[in-house]
């Protein structure tokens, strides 16, 4: 029960990292909150042992750009410390978690000569044979490599599996991913067209099957030499960034960086220019009109950016 309002208070800071300014909790949901919440306090007894803080995000530093050939030298970000006072003014959560703090140092490799094709069917076997990443499944459950064309134009890139996507071993395949793919038909493209990928290649544990956390710095700089070779193999023109792991990832991590902001502008990743838009999760749970029409738009500047026609009637919609 601890667990599960710990995860609770994790999620609802993560949301306010992300821009939300509430969220809606129905009468049911209140009152099985307050049965939750007199239950821990019936368990803490006389003491009331107070509910532990949340746990921390992580904390990432810009990277130097890619090299070609490619050689995979993602380092290890250091922490970049924030002052608890300064961290907690600004609305930050505590620096990095110490959840993957055994992690060994990111991968180092080399991708061999080959086709696209081939070169992508090397990076998955070695990532699905990762022992690191392999460490981090539970029985039954799945990496997630990534899917879509060699050539893609675009590269949308989340942040983590969630329990779909660890039972299937695909990406955005729960409900975020179903707005995903209704975004990307929208644009007239297709999941085979692009490609879809992810900071992270293992679902971070949270102990349970349901919920969700933020990677931690860790976890994000062990990933992150994978995501690397990926754009380098396909290239992209065009990266999408979706919600603010996504950014912090691509771009480094920036604590005063709110996806409210930053959505809707281009950002550089080494050479290839990154859209920020919001995770379809965000979309999911802030469902107006507004925020829709916001992420077409930025689907409209990224089309446009991709020589992609647009028509009337795409222009048009949420309007
Ligand atoms: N959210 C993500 O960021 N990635 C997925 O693959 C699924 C949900």
């Amino acid at each position: 029960m601890r667990k599960a309002l710990n995860r609770l208070i994790d999620e609802l800071h993560r949301l306010k990292e992300q821009g939300y300014e509430g969220v809606e909790v129905s009468d049911r949901a209140f009152a099985q909150l307050k049965e939750a919440v007199e239950h821990q306090l019936a368990q803490a007894g006389p003491s009331k042992a107070p509910i532990p803080a949340p746990s921390a995000t992580a904390v990432y530093r810009e990277r130097p750009a890619q090299t070609h050939p490619v050689r995979s030298t993602f380092a290890q970000p250091e922490p970049r410390p924030v002052p608890a006072r300064e961290a907690s003014a600004a609305g930050h959560r505590a620096p990095p978690a110490t959840q993957s703090s055994n992690l060994p140092a990111p991968p180092v490799f080399e991708i061999p000569a080959g086709s696209k094709t081939e070169q992508l069917t090397w990076l998955k076997d070695r990532v699905l044979s990762c022992p690191v990443c392999t460490s981090h499944l539970r029985p039954g459950k799945q990496l997630v490599f990534g899917e879509g064309s060699p050539d893609a134009a675009i590269f949308f890139c989340g942040e983590a599996p969630g329990a779909d996507e660890e039972t299937q071993g695909i990406p955005f395949v729960g409900e975020a991913g179903k707005l995903l793919t209704r975004i990307i038909q929208a644009m007239g493209l297709s999941r085979e067209t692009i490609y879809i990928g992810n900071i992270m290649k293992w679902r971070p544990e949270t102990g349970s099957d349901y919920g969700n956390r933020p990677p931690s710095l860790e976890e994000m700089a062990f990933c992150m030499p994978y995501l690397e070779a990926q754009l380098e193999i396909i290239r992209p023109q065009v990266i999408v960034g979706l919600g603010a792991t996504a950014l912090n990832g691509l771009l480094g991590y920036d604590p005063e960086r709110r996806i409210t902001s930053v959505r809707g502008q281009w950002f550089q990743h080494g050479s290839i220019p990154v859209m920020a838009t919001f995770h379809p999760s965000y979309v999911n749970r802030n469902g107006t009109n507004r925020i829709k029409r916001m992420i077409w738009e930025d689907m409209l500047a990224v089309m446009e950016r991709v020589g992609l026609p647009i028509s009337p009637k795409q222009q048009a919609y949420f309007t």
